[in-house]
């Protein structure tokens, strides 16, 4: 078995991963979006405090499984470094004092092994990633030959939610806020732009369309002026925006690339608006589409364990005195190789 440690956010989690038959026996994540919800974002060093309390936790409830432990992996990048630390420290202290392999996991190839959580890995696969910190296209031929083929140039999807909703004194964090909202909305009532539309570039910019919906906003006296209709008509609108969005990219991506199978992961995949348009995309184009279960989309261990049974497999392991957070901006980005 696995021992695997999430701490990358504001999520508290650990997993325990059969290696034999990727089987998940424990999982546990605890949420702090509660107490980072005033602030309208994650307040880091909070987050890193309340993992110092919930991760010791979570571990006393994996204690039946310790005699089976054969490797602990965690999360080491790309994240809040004052969180990973947290999970880092731990998952250090338990590969030395049990005398195990360490495995460091990259937080996105995580969100891509979301998809084969208890089943067998489907490769190669073109994958969307969209979470509150990234917003890449990759293709994945194995668990090492990962490349990114397109990349936001500026905020993330999952990002340009929580804004939306921030803007709208809607609380955090804004994604199923905002899809929620959408559902009694207008979607044609503010003609937001698409961002890129005319550029052949395959990339994402959601910074812009973040810019009218604050200038909507604005224009209807600020949040706290504007009846629940308007919030309605202004999510729908701007979730109509981000699907055009990323369905044209898609769509040029997809005339390039023959591999059948299509994924979205990541914390905004759970969106089914989302989901449902890419599910007609594919039918399109003659790809199969593939998700994770929606409690598998935002972080979670689970993820992290999966991507785990496979680097075990192949012996990837870490001295636990090589494996830090990360410093440079491009190791930050989310780099995947
Ligand atoms: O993957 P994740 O848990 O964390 C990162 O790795 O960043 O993603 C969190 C992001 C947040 O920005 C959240 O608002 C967004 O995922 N999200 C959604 C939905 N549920 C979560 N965005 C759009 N629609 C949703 N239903
Ligand atoms: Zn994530």
């Amino acid at each position: 078995m696995i021992l695997s440690i999430e701490s990358s956010c504001d999520d508290s989690s650990i997993a325990i991963t059969s290696i034999a038959d990727n089987k998940l026996l424990f999982h546990k994540k605890i949420s702090q979006e509660k107490e980072h919800a005033c602030y309208g974002g994650v307040v880091p060093e909070l987050a890193s405090r309340l993992h110092a309390i919930d991760l010791p936790n979570i571990l006393e409830e994996c204690k039946p499984y310790f005699d089976k432990l054969k490797a602990v992996a965690v999360t080491n990048q790309p994240g809040l470094g004052v969180t990973l630390l947290e999970g880092i420290a731990m998952a250090k202290t338990i590969a030395v004092t049990k005398d195990i392999p360490l495995l460091a996991v990259h937080h996105l190839k995580g969100h891509i092994y979301s998809l084969f959580i208890e089943k067998e890995a489907i490769l190669p696969l073109l994958v969307l990633l969209i979470s509150g910190g990234h917003t890449q296209i990759i293709r994945v031929k194995s668990l090492e030959k990962m490349t990114i083929l397109a990349t936001s140039i500026d905020d993330s999807v999952g990002e340009s939610f929580d804004k939306t909703a921030k803007m709208m004194n809607l609380g955090y964090p804004g994604g199923p806020i905002i899809e929620k909202l959408a559902l009694e909305g207008d979607e044609n009532r503010f003609d937001f732009p698409i961002p890129l539309r005319n550029a052949k570039l395959i990339a994402f910019s959601l910074s812009g369309l973040k810019n009218a919906v604050r200038l909507a906003i604005e224009s209807l006296g600020g949040a706290e002026n504007m009846q629940k209709q308007d919030k309605c008509d202004v999510a729908a609108s701007f979730q109509k925006a981000v699907k055009l969005h990323l369905i044209q990219k898609s769509k040029k991506l997809f005339a390039q690339e023959k591999i059948k199978d299509f994924a979205i992961v990541g914390g905004a995949s759970a969106n089914i608006y989302i989901r449902e348009a890419y599910e007609k995309l594919c039918n399109e184009y003659g790809k199969k589409l593939h998700t994770a279960p929606l409690e598998f989309c935002s972080d979670n261990a689970a993820m992290i364990g999966r991507y785990a049974v496979e680097a075990y497999k192949k012996e990837l392991f870490v001295e636990p005195y090589e494996i830090d957070i990360l410093r440079t901006k491009k190791q930050q980005s989310g780099m995947l190789l």
